[in-house]
């Protein structure tokens, strides 16, 4: 019998940019062990999928090619593989698709059990869709590298959250003043109502000397940089940090990476620690719950349908998103 087929958008090598995503039809695929097959409702773009694309996580990522890309989706389960235990046909989940294989660009694709949750109707399918890079990102920024405990039971922290507009730093605000930290942020002028709207306690427009400097208005020093641009200097980062202050830089490359060598090897009291994301299921089921309690929110930069991906593929790439970027099959 002809296996079904399924609308997606996929490429072929690396480097090629948007145009090399092709409307393809291609076999809906099979949920094996421990897997349940998502009709998907909507996904989200990240960064990393386009930096996948253009080679820059090669020989790694995509495992194979053709590659259909995007990990991060909602939907509905329509098929449960053996092993299953947590989930039957009809439950409505976010899950964190593997970044090796891809699928998320596409009327369905399989997960693996152990990176998905169930999503309540409280949270809509765009919202959850957003989560698990971006949200498990800042989760594990805050939680793991800030040692911030979200209970706020900690002794109060600053922080400073640059890029804080974006998937991952809008989140990271939020769960910043979750775990009552000070949050000093940065962003572009046109977003910087939205950023103390969730939560920021002092934020600085980027394209400002004080901005571009990262000096805190009211003349603090930062325990903990969650850095999530991808070109400031340490020589910025460092006079602003207290004695014992780091760095998390979440988009390490190969300056940072000298960096914390450095700073490693020569017992610096001030650190940069780069940071790469160990996704648990745990947090995001912890990350679903925030948002259905009305304490975590997603803002949504676009929506686009899946016909039309390649303008929200074109739309990340400009690095210019104002939370998180949606497609919607
Ligand atoms: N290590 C990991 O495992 C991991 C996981 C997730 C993400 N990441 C990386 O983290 C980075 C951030 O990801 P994201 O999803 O948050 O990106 P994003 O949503 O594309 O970020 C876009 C936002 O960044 C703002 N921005 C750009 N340059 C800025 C600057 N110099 N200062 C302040 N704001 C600035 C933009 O504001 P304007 O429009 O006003 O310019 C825009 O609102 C990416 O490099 C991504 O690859 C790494």
């Amino acid at each position: 019998m002809a296996a079904k087929l399924m609308h997606a958008l996929r490429y072929d090598s690396y480097g090629e940019g948007v145009d090399g995503l092709k409307d393809v039809e291609v076999p809906i695929p099979s949920p094996k062990n421990g897997e349940v097959l998502i009709k998907l409702e909507a996904t989200s773009i990240n960064p990393v999928d386009w930096k996948t694309q253009k080679g820059m996580l090669r020989p790694l990522f995509p495992l194979r090619f053709p590659h259909i890309p995007c990990t991060d989706v909602a939907g509905e389960v329509l098929e449960i593989g053996a092993g299953v235990k947590n989930f039957k046909v009809g439950d409505k989940v976010v899950a964190l698709l593997s970044h090796f294989k891809g699928g998320g660009l596409a009327e369905y694709a399989v997960a693996k059990e152990s990176l998905t949750v169930q999503r309540p109707c409280e949270v809509s399918t765009a919202e959850g869709a957003g989560l698990p890079v971006a949200g498990l990102t800042a989760h594990q920024a805050i939680t793991k590298s800030a040692e911030i405990k979200l209970d706020g039971s900690c002794k109060q922290k600053n922080i400073l959250i640059t890029a804080a507009s974006g998937g991952v730093g809008h989140y990271a605000v939020q769960l910043a003043k979750l775990g009552n930290a000070h949050v000093t942020a940065t962003c572009g002028a046109r977003n910087i109502e939205l950023v103390k709207s969730l939560g920021a306690d002092e934020v600085l427009d980027y394209r400002t000397p004080d901005g571009a400097a990262l000096n805190s208005p009211s003349g603090r020093k930062y325990d903990t940089v969650i850095n999530c641009t991808t070109n400031i200097p340490w020589k910025t980062f460092e006079p602003n940090l207290s004695e014992n202050g780091k760095v998390i830089d979440v988009s390490p490359g190969p300056s940072s990476i000298m960096t914390f060598v450095v700073k490693k090897f020569t017992c610096s009291k001030k650190q940069l620690v780069p940071l790469l994301l160990i996704p648990k299921k745990e947090n995001l089921d912890y990350l679903v719950e925030l948002v259905k309690e009305g304490k975590l929110k997603t803002i949504i930069d676009s929506k686009h349908p899946l016909s039309q991906a390649k303008d929200a593929w074109t739309r990340s790439v400009s690095g210019h998103a104002t939370g998180k970027i949606i497609v919607e099959p």
